[in-house]
């Protein structure tokens, strides 16, 4: 591959200048003016979702790593607190490469406090079990969204030979050396997946996952933990089988970037018929996405490491049914439905991953939207315009999609309890500027 060639494949971009992450308050707020269409380009930033379980997975084998690409987010920083508490030591090196220091890890509980502030905190399961023998895990509890069990995580551990037991709100799971199992379950879950890769590592014997998230953060903790010595067949597929080996090693590696915010910026450029380029990202994991907003009426325009999408005035109505991976992401429904609100017609999503995941549906209705909810499917029927209106974020995507209701919103729209964006997406209100959106962030 020529230079030239390679360099037209980064996906991973320069690091950015030093920046304010002081995280946003309970009373922070953003603030919309609507009606501008956004035009230019936009740098995607590393996967927030990729991220966390690879960094779970540094617990494997103790040693100095260097991560490039790492997402300047609150649910990194949440996770790297975590970690803290085996003893791993982590620094910036900028904005964009991280090292974490192993060397000197013990064990500890994973604590109720931390949990519940984050899910993904289920990650040091299997590398805990992996390395010490026991692993102490709070239940994450309850979700904005409704339940979201981890019987598949535990169930899992299970067949690979831990006794596990719930002890005072704890997953308290004991094994002195995990055996190599055939693991099947009917749900495909992206954590279930990453935890039992990480604890099938160095099991003992041979391990296969089938029905295995074939999600690209999947893949990328995968291709990680190859690159740290373990034996991992069909990376990338619903099927992966791993023979476990004691001889792990640390790695760098670089962060994926992240197809969620990527679609996020894509869709803005849609709802507010725009023209936008998604820089630094992997067109082929955006390919569902990219799907819907052609069927829509968008044009697409995918480049190496790009993917440029212009909007007419107003879209197609379009049914999206969310499915694992490749289908449409569930963590880009609200996005849509806000995008569809507008769409010249009745539009239809359903969301086959979770039941219940609508609770940006009152706050678009606040914005004018006309959505009807049954069951797991919503109805929309498009509006030819919005108003804007304070509204309140409930979860991460549902803050995305009232961003993207306030973008084309006649008036001023403020956005409360933005502490949910800040979990998932970095420096928003500066990337969407940047492609001319009147939008802010007011301190309290
Ligand atoms: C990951 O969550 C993502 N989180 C979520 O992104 C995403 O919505 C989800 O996958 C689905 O794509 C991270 O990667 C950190 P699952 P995860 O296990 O792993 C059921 C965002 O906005 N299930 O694949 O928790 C579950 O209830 C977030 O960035 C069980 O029944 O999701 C769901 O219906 C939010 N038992 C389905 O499986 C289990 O033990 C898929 O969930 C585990 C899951």
């Amino acid at each position: 591959m020529s230079v030239k060639a390679k360099a037209k494949r980064e996906t991973v971009p320069p690091a950015a200048p030093p920046q304010d992450v002081t995280e946003a308050t309970g009373m922070d707020e953003v603030w919309i003016e609507g009606g501008r269409k956004l035009k230019g380009t936009v740098a995607v930033s590393g996967s927030k979702n990729a991220t966390l379980p690879i960094l779970c997975a540094t617990l494997l084998a103790p040693g100095i790593y260097r991560f490039t690409n790492v997402p300047a987010l609150r649910d990194i920083t949440t996770m790297l607190e975590l970690l803290s508490l085996f003893g791993v030591k982590s620094r910036r090196e900028d904005s964009r490469a991280l090292f974490v220091d192993s060397t000197s890890i013990h064990n500890a509980e994973a604590p109720y406090d931390l949990v519940k502030t984050m899910r993904a905190s289920i990650y040091v399961l299997g590398p805990l079990l992996a390395r010490f023998g026991e692993a102490r895990v709070s239940l994450p509890g309850g979700c904005a969204w409704g339940p979201r069990p981890v019987d598949l995580h535990i169930r899992g551990m299970q067949r690979l030979g831990a006794e596990v037991e719930i002890e005072h709100g704890y997953i308290v799971a004991r094994s002195d050396r995990l055996r190599g199992s055939v693991i099947s379950s009917e749900v495909s879950s992206v954590g279930a997946t990453g935890n039992l890769l990480m604890a099938a590592a160095t099991a003992e014997g041979e391990t296969v996952l089938e029905n295995a998230a074939c999600e690209p953060e999947i893949e990328a903790l995968a291709r990680f933990l190859a690159d740290m010595g373990a034996k991992i067949e069909g990376m990338g597929t619903s099927r992966l089988a791993v023979t476990g080996t004691k001889a792990l090693y640390p790695a760098d590696a670089p962060m994926i970037p992240d197809r969620i915010e990527a679609g996020t910026f894509l869709t803005a450029a849609a709802i507010t018929g725009g023209d936008v380029e998604a820089t630094y990202v992997e067109p082929g994991h955006l390919d569902s996405i990219l799907a819907k907003l052609e069927e829509a009426g968008a044009s697409v325009q995918v480049g190496e490491t790009t993917v440029r999408v212009r909007a007419p005035e107003r879209l197609k109505p379009i049914t999206v049914t969310t499915a694992p991976y490749p289908g449409f992401p569930t963590d880009m429904q609200a996005q849509f439905m806000a995008l569809l609100s507008v769409a010249d017609g009745t539009s239809t999503i359903v969301d086959t991953i979770y039941q219940d995941r609508f609770t940006h549906v009152a706050e678009l209705q606040r914005l004018g939207a006309d959505i009807r909810v049954d069951g797991n499917c919503a109805v929309v029927q498009g509006v030819p315009s919005l108003g804007g209106a304070p509204v309140m974020a409930t979860d991460l995507r549902a803050s995305a999609a009232l961003i993207l209701g306030g973008l084309v919103a006649r008036g001023q729209t403020r956005v409360s309890r933005i502490y949910h964006l800040d979990r998932g997406y970095e420096r928003i209100e500066e990337k969407l500027q940047g492609l001319g959106a009147a939008i802010r962030r007011v301190r309290a």
